[in-house]
């Protein structure tokens, strides 16, 4: 019999902010897939689900390195699902682990565009940085009849107008164009209106609401803009 494929969100960074399927499941599966960017980089997700899985499960490590060359990405996530694939066929039930959400910004869904649709697979959520943010801080993200953007900050990016045209945004992937975003922030009066947070819920975790006392922003780093204000009450 085929194995089965699970996608599973371990959160991003608290242990205990887990669900309890993605427990029971880590405990039973064969085989922990565990995607790194480079293949020295060790996986966050496993560091944060480590405690929940059995110490016999074997571990992939599949390299989805951050390349621009587009063709190339792709040749790699196919061979990297084909792994998968043969080992699926050969019974052995998997689970691909996933920071925060396996649907929100994860390469979980480039494995799912070349998985061949004989295999059955199931998707476990997790909290996302940006809920995980806004509980520490104990900001809604939104509330009555407020909108909220996801932005995923890259060079073509228009910030202002994303600033203008938005009652809240969540910008993910900042640390390469934190200066623009900054000076963005600043030109349109919003100084005041962001929280930005960095490795939340690990042990180095940093909590900023004074964007000028910053210089350096790690990878695993969100800002929240909320133009109402980012008082809690
Ligand atoms: C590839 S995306 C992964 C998103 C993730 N699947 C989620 O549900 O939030 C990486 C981005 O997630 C955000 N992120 C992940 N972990 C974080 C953490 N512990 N603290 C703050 N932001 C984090 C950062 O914006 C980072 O650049």
């Amino acid at each position: 019999m085929r194995g089965k494929f699970y996608g599973i969100g371990v959160g991003v960074g608290d242990p205990e902010l887990i669900t309890m399927k993605a427990v029971k499941l880590l405990k039973n599966v064969d085989i922990i897939v565990l995607p790194e960017a480079k293949k020295t980089e060790g996986s966050t997700a496993f560091d944060i689900a480590k405690d929940y899985i059995d110490e016999n499960a074997q571990k992939l490590f599949l390299e989805f390195p951050m390349i621009s060359d587009e063709e190339k990405k792709k040749e790699i996530r196919r061979n990297n699902a084909k792994k998968i694939e043969q080992l699926l066929e050969n019974g052995k039930n998997m689970a691909f682990l996933t920071i925060g959400d396996p649907m929100t910004y994860s390469t979980y869904t480039y494995i799912l565009d070349y998985l061949g649709s004989e295999f059955e697979v199931e998707t476990v959520p997790g909290i996302t940085s940006f809920n995980s943010i806004a509980s520490r801080v104990n900001v809604p993200l939104v509330i009555g009849d407020e909108d909220l953007k996801i932005i995923s900050l890259s060079s073509a990016t228009k910030l202002k107008k994303e600033i203008e045209g938005n009652d809240n945004i969540v910008f993910m992937k900042i640390s390469r164009y934190f200066d623009k975003l900054r000076a963005a922030i600043k030109e349109t009066g919003n100084s005041e209106n962001v929280i930005l947070v960095s490795n939340c819920g690990k042990e180095d975790e940093e909590i900023h609401t004074n964007l000028d006392e910053i210089e350096k922003v790690p990878y695993f780093s969100t800002l929240i803009l909320k133009k109402g204000g980012v008082k809690h009450g």
